[in-house]
């Protein structure tokens, strides 16, 4: 059976102080208290999770962080370790955003330590792929997703007990107003949908949810959510006021 329950994902980024995210979360958990059928994460700053986690305890909410380390625990300064993020209460965590990757290094060899550590742990890392304005003129577009699915997956092992989540981030979308087009989001995920058969199989390339991150707002979600190969979406700005995360999520 081909079903995925949707998932409406937001990236807090580095927005909002200890309070300033408990007092979004408290509103968060009220405005989506009749939400069924639909899975919802938020992802604060590492400052916030414990806090934001006692917040969201019995609501429908799930936590996730924005980045993990690769060990359990050592001399890395400044580094957050996956046991560090399971014990602030988090099921979730994005590796590999676009950010990470042009300001601080990433590689997509950093990504697949991190979300190898990540699954193993048991949190669910949701990887983020996407190309730039000019890999797209220059139609490298899926010689670049090619690349960071394949490297940032590389020999990880998913079953029933260890899945993934992966967000189309195009970065010329992001924080932009530049929402994809359809086409240009169907076709990708698609192509995505394509590589995780290849690598993984059938059952995991049915089971796997694809987000669209860009840009999305109240009034377009629900176009992207009606294309097949769209299985949620991954929120910057619009998720940072209640109000109108809770529109995206009642897409
Ligand atoms: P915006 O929704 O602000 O474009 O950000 C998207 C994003 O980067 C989510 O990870």
């Amino acid at each position: 059976m081909e079903y995925r329950i949707p998932l409406i994902a937001g990236n807090w980024k580095m927005y909002k102080t200890c309070n300033e995210a408990v007092d979004a979360a408290s509103r968060l958990v009220k405005l989506v208290s009749d939400i069924d059928g639909v899975d919802i994460m938020i992802a604060p700053p590492f400052t916030s999770l414990a806090v934001v986690s006692e917040v969201i305890r019995d609501s429908r909410i799930d936590l996730g962080a924005q980045n993990i380390f690769w060990e359990k625990e050592g001399a890395f300064t400044g580094e957050i370790s996956p046991p560090m993020l399971i014990s602030s209460g988090c099921q979730y965590v994005i590796i590999g955003h676009s950010e990470r990757r042009q300001y601080f290094g990433e590689t997509d060899e950093t990504v697949n330590k991190r979300i190898k550590a990540a699954s193993t742990s048991g949190l669910i890392p949701i990887l983020c792929v996407g190309e730039t304005e000019t890999q797209r003129d220059d139609k490298k577009t899926f010689s670049v997703l090619d690349k960071q699915v394949k490297k940032g997956l590389e020999s990880l092992i998913l079953d029933e007990h260890h899945s993934i989540v992966i967000a189309y981030e195009p970065v010329w979308a992001i924080g932009t107003g530049k929402t994809a087009t359809q086409d240009q989001v169907q076709e990708v995920h698609s192509f995505l949908r394509d590589m995780l058969e290849n690598n993984f199989g059938n059952m995991i390339a049915k089971a796997t949810r694809i987000l669209y991150g860009g840009s999305v707002k109240p009034d377009n979600v629900s176009e992207l959510m009606a294309l097949p190969d769209v299985d949620g979406a991954l929120v910057g700005g619009a998720s940072l006021q209640p109000e109108s995360f809770s529109k995206i999520i009642h897409f």
